[in-house]
């Protein structure tokens, strides 16, 4: 693209995503232009041609995107466990495009490199694993992964070139934990039928006892205990496992304790809430989202671990030849340490996130979350058309919509609703089911635009559009 081309088309930019900005700020906007799939298929131009679009082609394609495309930065997006919008985010996304670096040695990503490194470090320093590891990855689903990957290391060393001897390992859940562990068993070859799902007491807390004696009926099967999976800020319900509890059960059975903090693990920024995670020090590894609860965006992932060489050993494999060259900077290269060749620079996101916060404006806004999720729960509590499912020990507060006509059937009747909210555009929040049937709506603080009278809108919407419509 000619120079002139690209300032006409970057000045052009500018006054789009200051526009879209300016919409989101705008209640009258919608969170999503709602539409069933096959519609939006023909209103969407999908064609690829063998000629080259006009540059207001390429413009309106950029507006067409942004129109129905579903805004996450909106104050009433609530739906999933990422949201909200922070400039110094997005900024580190297009700063990092513009290197374009790849992370796996220090060569090409010198910079990027230093900054992953830094952040990996802070994080370990405050969860108290001194001189450990770690890396930025695709995803708290892969920090998971990866932390099976380095327990069957310890334990097993010579499965990397064996595979699993027939060997059945098994890693312990809790029953809330998030599937993402399923999909870890099924990659790693161990089977889902080995990962054991622990009870939980009515929060969904992991029950330690509970733990302890599944351990004993695998190793009676046969089985190999392999590694815990605690989780700290459960996916529905926003349970916190007992660590503390889990360490002495996993001491017991020499087992490696890894941590799945990918929502929950933000409370580390924060002194007040800090004591959910009591005995993380004592755990083996650690999986953190910074872009969820802490608004960074996607996709900023940590695995970290307190065990210094474990990813180097877990990970390493060739790529000698071309690419891991003996040299003055070796020791930076992280590419031996990451299943991923190729890899993206994600910290620029985080780093300028935390640059622009500090440690102050992250203990803050995490806080700050609490307050509103404070505020929520008093409307809650006020309001006779709504009732609670569980008191949250975390940021997912969990409720029903109590239908006037008391022959409806409260479960439906949420469901129905919750799909004529979405369908309006107006709200986007998602909704949770128990084995049991219970169905609920579920709504997460992770957005930092989210303020106080948007959650007040929230509640008048739900109830309003419930008994307009019933
Ligand atoms: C507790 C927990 N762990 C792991 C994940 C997976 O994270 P990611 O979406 O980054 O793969 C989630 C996603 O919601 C989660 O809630």
């Amino acid at each position: 693209m000619q120079s002139s081309v690209r300032k006409e088309l970057w000045a052009d930019l500018v006054n789009i995503i200051e526009g879209y900005l300016d919409e989101n700020s705008d209640k009258s906007t919608p969170v999503v232009e709602y539409m069933k799939g096959t519609e939006l298929k023909k209103v969407l131009d999908l064609n690829l041609s063998d000629d080259a679009c006009s540059y207001t082609d390429l413009l309106n394609e950029i507006k067409t995107y942004l129109k129905y495309s579903t805004r996450t930065g909106h104050p009433q997006f609530n739906n999933q466990l990422n949201g909200g919008f922070n400039f110094e985010s997005m900024v580190g996304e297009i700063i990092s495009y513009l290197g374009n670096a790849t992370m796996a040695t220090f060569e090409v990503a010198p910079v990027a490199t230093l900054m992953e490194s830094k952040l990996v470090e802070e994080i370990n320093s405050i969860i108290g694993y001194n001189d450990g590891d770690g890396i930025m990855l695709t995803g708290g689903s892969n920090a998971n992964l990866m932390a099976i990957h380095c327990a069957r290391e310890r334990m097993f060393p010579e499965m990397k070139n064996t595979g699993n001897n027939g060997k059945q390992l098994c890693v312990f859940v809790s029953a809330d934990a998030h599937y993402s562990h399923k999909k870890a068993m099924m990659l790693m070859g161990l089977g889902i039928d080995n990962l054991v799902l622990v009870e939980t007491d009515e929060q969904g807390r992991m029950l330690a006892s509970d733990l302890d004696l599944k351990i004993e009926q695998t190793k009676e099967l046969g089985k190999i205990p392999l590694m815990v999976c605690s989780t700290v800020g459960t996916t529905v319900l926003g349970a916190f496992d007992p660590l503390t509890k889990i360490n002495t059960v996993t001491k017991k059975h020499n087992l490696w304790h890894h941590v799945d903090g990918a929502w929950g693990g933000a409370v580390m920024f924060s002194s007040k809430y800090k004591y959910l995670l009591e005995g993380i020090s004592e755990t083996d590894s650690y999986t953190f989202d910074a872009h969820k609860l802490m608004g960074s965006g996607l996709i900023t992932s940590f695995f970290t671990t307190k065990h210094k060489t474990i990813l180097a050993e877990s990970n390493s494999g060739g790529g000698g030849a071309y690419i891991f060259h003996e040299y003055e900077n070796a020791e930076f290269d992280t590419g031996r340490k990451s299943i991923q060749c190729g890899r993206k620079v994600d910290a620029l996101k985080f780093w300028l996130l935390w640059k622009a916060k500090g440690h102050k404006g992250f203990e803050a806004y995490v806080n700050e979350q609490y307050d509103k999720r404070d505020y929520l729960l008093s409307l809650i509590d006020e309001s006779k058309n709504l009732k609670l499912i569980r008191d949250p020990e975390f940021l997912n507060v969990c409720f029903q919509v109590i239908p006037e006509d008391k022959s409806v059937d409260i479960n439906q009747f949420n469901y129905e609703l919750r799909y004529k909210i979405v369908k309006e555009g107006k709200i986007l929040t998602n909704f949770s089911r128990f084995e049991d049937g219970t169905v609920f709506f579920r709504h997460v603080f992770a957005n930092n635009i989210t303020q106080k009278e948007d959650l007040k809108h929230l509640v008048d919407t739900l109830v309003n559009s419930s008994f307009s419509s019933h």
